[in-house]
């Protein structure tokens, strides 16, 4: 029986390659940038499978365009590019990848956080410029967040217990479209807070929740400044 068609529109890990070479037939798109639409349409024509990425739109037209598609399978934690109901009416099974990142992004709160408050980006645009004359009392002194208060607007259930996991000695206030549980609260010496008092209160701010008709433009400059 021949294996079954498949599209990836992208690279895989070696591992991940290893599975799915074994049961399909598999056709990679390789170069670096992303495909354009109209070669993803082409490519799909006469696969059963499709393994994508965010960037590609799995719609009506796609479907349409792959009458033998079976499975859209998304390399992605969230399912904004994928028409759910467009897939369902046509019997098309669609998958995401839901909680592997939560640690890494956690990660990279942090990682933002640190650059931010110790101005780490600036610092090694001076470095890197060639235009640094020496050190100075007072240069690029940044912020410490050790004892300070950290805002997040969105709780996000991550590892360690919100977003913030457990810190530097700092405070968390957060506000959310839901509290968290005060069991989850504790570990991370964290309140729950009306935006008001976050924006009032915090010393940073950090934004957890998801892009959605009633968050988009909610936080913008006079936020942040006003
Ligand atoms: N988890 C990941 O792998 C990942 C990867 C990249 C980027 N991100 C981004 O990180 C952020 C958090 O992701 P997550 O996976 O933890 O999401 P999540 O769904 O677990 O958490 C989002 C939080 O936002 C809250 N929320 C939703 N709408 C709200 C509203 N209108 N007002 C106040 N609070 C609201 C929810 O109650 C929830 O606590 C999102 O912006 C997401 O796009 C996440």
């Amino acid at each position: 029986m021949p294996k079954p068609k498949v599209y990836c529109s992208h690279e895989l890990f070696e591992e991940a390659r290893k599975i799915l070479d074994a049961t399909c037939d598999v056709e990679y798109w390789t170069p670096a940038e992303r495909p354009a639409r109209e070669e993803v349409l082409r490519r799909v024509r006469d696969k059963e499978g499709l393994v994508c990425l965010l960037t590609e739109k799995v719609d009506e037209g796609l479907l349409r365009a792959a009458p033998k598609l079976r499975i859209a399978a998304n390399v992605a934690v969230g399912f904004d590019n994928i028409d759910v109901a467009a897939c369902t009416k046509r019997g098309v099974v669609a998958t995401n990848t839901p909680g592997v990142l939560d640690e890494t992004t956690a990660d990279f709160a942090w990682t933002l956080l640190m650059a931010v408050a110790r101005r780490l980006g600036e610092g090694e645009q001076l470095a890197r410029s060639g235009n640094w004359k020496g050190w100075n009392l007072d240069q690029l002194c940044g912020a410490d967040i050790w004892g300070r208060r950290w805002g997040l607007w969105g709780w996000a259930d991550w590892p360690g217990g919100g977003a913030a996991g457990v810190g530097l000695q700092h405070e968390v206030i957060y506000t959310d479209a839901v509290r968290a549980p005060q069991d989850a609260e504790k570990p991370v010496n964290a309140t729950f807070q009306d935006m008001n008092t976050l924006l009032a209160e915090a010393d940073f701010i950090s934004l957890h929740v998801p892009l959605l008709a009633e968050t988009r433009g909610l936080f913008d400059t006079p936020k942040f400044f006003g």
